[in-house]
């Protein structure tokens, strides 16, 4: 790989995405500039399904992906030998997803002789901020919420340290089970969030999770809560009003995730904040989180909707960190659907 110094100015990240069910490419400059920015959403080909089928995803990847970076290069008006670098999410998703985007990335890399960066897609997530808030630098405290994590971490020039986590299943998750018992289309978080505007969360009850970790999260108690509720109601022929249902459910994560948060800026004495991952897409965690944040005098930093789910633009931006480090891959580069993300110093 070339291991050569980079220049610290203009320095053009061509960066892919394909972790899920959205095919994504992605200019980045300097780390905080978007050059472009294509979603190749799969959404309606998983819709019959009720959720995401692995092998229709990895096949529509294949189909799409030099499509979306052909559409990227062209939107960020550049000629490959103008890229200082190829990054591809590693992991975690699903494993036949993540091998089109890494061997497309390889294959690229190894064609153009530019060095390759492998990127953790929660780590992409936390960097969506820099591109919408280039003044932020760490340190700060963010919450990380998606279909697969719900994690406070500390992130600092040292490194990340996991404050806390969820002990079983993530927000997101949760948000899209929840969704399905109330019959919703997937994806199941945003509809849910859209029909929770329109109910009162106080029809309903269910009891606030409980665990021990002062800054950790449980979702799987209140999912069976939930189940329990809705099914109760339909054995007994009750008619139930669902937006109020969904209203509540989603009250009841957003106060958990707000509560344990701000518990933990607290306790450690973190004034910046910032939110992450698919779920911070969620119109009342953001309306929450906004308003106990404003009470306390911290600042939040929140990535606007666009940058919220899955897309390429928050990979380059945690690429050019790493390429920056001279953290870069060579071409035996594998996917690791598991990957984790790297804590401590
Ligand atoms: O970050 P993401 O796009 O994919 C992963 O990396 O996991 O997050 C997807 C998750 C899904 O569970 C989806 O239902 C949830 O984020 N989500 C939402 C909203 N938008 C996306 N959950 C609640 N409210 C939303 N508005
Ligand atoms: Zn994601």
């Amino acid at each position: 790989m070339n291991t050569k110094q980079h220049k610290q100015n203009n320095t053009l990240i061509l960066a892919i995405e394909s972790s899920c069910d959205e095919t994504a490419a992605a200019v980045i400059e300097n780390g905080r500039s978007i050059r472009s920015n294509v979603v190749y959403s799969q959404i309606q080909l998983h819709v019959p399904y009720g959720g995401v089928v692995p092998e229709i995803a990895s096949r529509s990847h294949i189909e799409k992906i030099d499509a979306v970076v052909q559409a990227a290069m062209k939107e960020a008006g550049l000629a490959y030998g103008s890229l200082d670098a190829v990054a591809v999410t590693q992991g975690p998703g699903l494993v036949g997803a993540l091998l089109v985007g890494v061997s497309y990335a390889k294959g690229l890399a190894y064609a153009l002789k530019k060095p390759l960066v492998a990127v953790n897609h929660i780590s992409g997530h936390i960097a969506a901020n820099y591109l919408a808030y280039p003044e932020l630098k760490p340190p700060f405290l963010c919450l990380v919420v998606s279909g697969g994590h719900s994690h406070v971490i500390e992130v600092t020039d040292a490194g990340l340290f996991l404050l806390g986590c969820t002990q079983d299943d993530a927000a997101g998750e949760a948000f899209d089970k929840a969704a399905r018992v109330l019959g919703l289309p997937y994806p199941g978080g945003p509809n849910l969030d859209k029909l929770a505007e329109a109910g009162n969360p106080d029809t309903y009850r269910l009891t606030e999770p409980k665990v021990a970790g002062a800054y950790d999260f449980s979702f799987s108690g209140l999912k069976t809560g939930f189940i329990n509720l809705v099914h109760g109601m339909d054995q007994r022929g009750e008619r139930y009003d669902k937006a109020g249902l969904a209203a509540v459910f989603r009250h009841t994560v957003v106060h958990h995730l707000t509560g344990k948060t701000i518990k933990a800026a607290l306790d450690r004495g973190w004034k910046t904040l910032a939110l992450a991952g698919g779920v911070s897409a969620n119109s009342l965690l953001r309306k929450e989180l906004q308003a106990l944040c404003d009470e306390h005098g911290f600042k939040l930093y929140m990535p606007p909707l666009y940058l919220c789910g899955d897309n390429a633009a928050m990979i380059g931006a945690a690429a050019h960190v790493q390429l920056m480090n001279h953290d870069v891959a060579d071409l035996s580069l594998n996917a690791n659907p598991s990957l984790s993300l790297k804590f401590g110093t």
